[in-house]
């Protein structure tokens, strides 16, 4: 029979205290150091449900809401949104607490994609997904949504080839903050 896991069984926290050496030259944490945070806990999150060892993929946008302060407690919580045959979408909530004053933060969200690796760095297959919650359900359904729509951005990126798709292109962009600069024989 397939083998099926709970969103609950690998769920993830990784707290780590905020340290001067992580600091960028304005004070405030380096944004690299919660990457790599994030890529950690994704990592620990997807290889629980994988029972395998697992790479990154992908990561689906990084937005810094509000930068983090040395001295803070920075927690990320992690849990498979979604998985395919061999990839696992894991969700990330990151979230930064002033120790005196108990203020809660939430710094950044993302969505990690992660494959699972088996023999001969080979995708493996993962067990599927037992949905317990209406937010479970609809966290599967918006990663699944967000799948569909890279498909469809990639598709529509990579058909600009030909100079008349070009040549839409360039009006389409005409009043960005660029100069196109093309020699008039490709024009
Ligand atoms: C992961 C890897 C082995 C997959 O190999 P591959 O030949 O692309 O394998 P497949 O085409 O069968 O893809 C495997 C799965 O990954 C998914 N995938 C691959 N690239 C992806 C991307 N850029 N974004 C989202 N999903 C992706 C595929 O959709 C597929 O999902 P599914 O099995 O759930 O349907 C290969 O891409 C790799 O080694 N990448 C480098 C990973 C790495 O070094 N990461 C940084 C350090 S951890």
């Amino acid at each position: 029979m397939e083998d099926f896991k709970t969103v609950t069984s690998s769920q993830t926290v990784l707290t780590e205290l905020m340290i001067p050496s992580y600091s960028n030259f304005g004070g405030k944490i380096h944004g690299g150091i919660i990457l790599g945070l994030m890529d950690k806990v994704a990592y620990a999150c997807a290889a629980k449900h994988a029972g395998n060892y697992c790479v990154t993929v992908s990561i689906d946008t990084v937005n810094f809401l509000q930068p983090v302060e040395v001295g803070e407690l920075v927690s990320l919580m992690a849990s498979v949104n979604y998985v395919g045959k061999s990839s696992m979408v894991v969700g990330i909530r990151v979230q930064s607490e002033n120790i005196k004053t108990q203020e809660i933060k939430h710094t950044n969200s993302s969505y990690f994609t992660m494959v699972a690796i088996g023999d001969e760095h080979k995708p493996a297959t993962v067990p599927g997904l037992i949905l317990q919650s209406h937010l479970e359900v609809q966290r599967f359904y918006q990663a699944y949504h967000r799948k569909e729509l890279n498909r469809y951005y990639k598709q529509e990126a990579d058909r600009i080839k030909t100079p008349m798709e070009i040549a839409e292109s360039i009006e389409l962009i005409k009043t960005e903050r660029c100069i196109v600069d093309l020699p008039s024989d490709k024009l």
